[in-house]
């Protein structure tokens, strides 16, 4: 059973058409009964309408958020500035941003430091590149992220912690990870969890998946008990499309 569903835009949607977008969606939605919390990760420019439409059906992320609190950083935004606009949700370490930002690790504690204290529920995002999935590095590509990237943090700051294992050669690609896959690294993960933590804190982690996720292959990810959710990227971008993997 899914509980939340995330839309990452990316750098896409003006203004106007996201607000257009949110209409949409939401008159698509009405009169369905869904119990999946839906967050809508858009571009800085159109954060803003968290202030208007911020409410039962939808919750609003950013993409991403600096670590400091101030300073020069020139084209950065901070937790604060997220803050005051009524975001809620923060993605942290998505693989776009290790790949072309050069987020490291340690980057991505401090970011994950930052947002506890703001207050932020955290997606954290993982998963290995198809030359580590090859060379069979998978689970200690994974060990290594989140171990490195929760250094520091107390087991009681984990529950505003999403895990979202996302593949990296599933992001964007239209290869969407295999089930039995995505629950082997599910239970890898809460093993990371457990061993780094306690074992309720492995029980209770919440992992969900991303990449390629469809209205098609949807069903199969959510029969998996474990996987609390999915991140979208390319589907959500229709509002229809991304109100048929809702409603399933
Ligand atoms: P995708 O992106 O759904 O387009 O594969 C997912 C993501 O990058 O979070």
């Amino acid at each position: 059973m899914k509980k939340i569903l995330i839309a990452n835009f990316k750098m896409n949607k003006t203004d106007i058409e996201t607000k257009e977008y949110i209409l949409n969606l939401d008159e698509k939605l009405k009169g369905f009964k869904h119990q999946t919390k839906i967050v809508l990760c858009l571009p800085y420019t159109s954060l803003y309408l968290a202030r208007q439409y911020e409410g039962d059906k939808f919750v609003f992320g950013a993409q991403n958020m600096h670590e400091e609190e101030s300073g020069q950083f020139t084209g950065e935004i901070s937790a604060k500035m997220l803050s005051e606009m009524n975001i809620k949700t923060v993605l942290i370490g998505h693989s776009e941003r290790r790949k072309y930002f050069n987020e490291t690790n340690e980057k991505i504690n401090k970011k994950i430091k930052t947002a506890l204290r703001y207050g932020f529920e955290i997606i954290l995002c993982v998963g290995e590149t198809r030359s580590q999935r090859n060379t069979g590095k998978i689970y200690v590509t994974l060990e290594k992220q989140i171990k490195e990237a929760l250094s520091g943090i107390y087991e009681n700051e984990l529950k505003s912690i999403i895990i979202a294992y996302e593949p990296v050669w599933a992001i964007g690609t239209g290869n969407v990870a295999d089930n039995n896959d995505v629950t082997k690294a599910v239970k890898e993960i809460k093993k990371i969890i457990s061993h780094n933590y306690s074992d309720t804190a492995g029980r209770q982690a919440q992992i969900i998946y991303g990449g390629s996720l469809t209205s098609q292959n949807s069903t199969k990810i959510f029969k998996n008990e474990e996987i609390a959710g999915a991140l979208v990227g390319g589907s959500s971008l229709d509002y229809k499309e991304f109100a048929k993997i809702i409603l399933k």
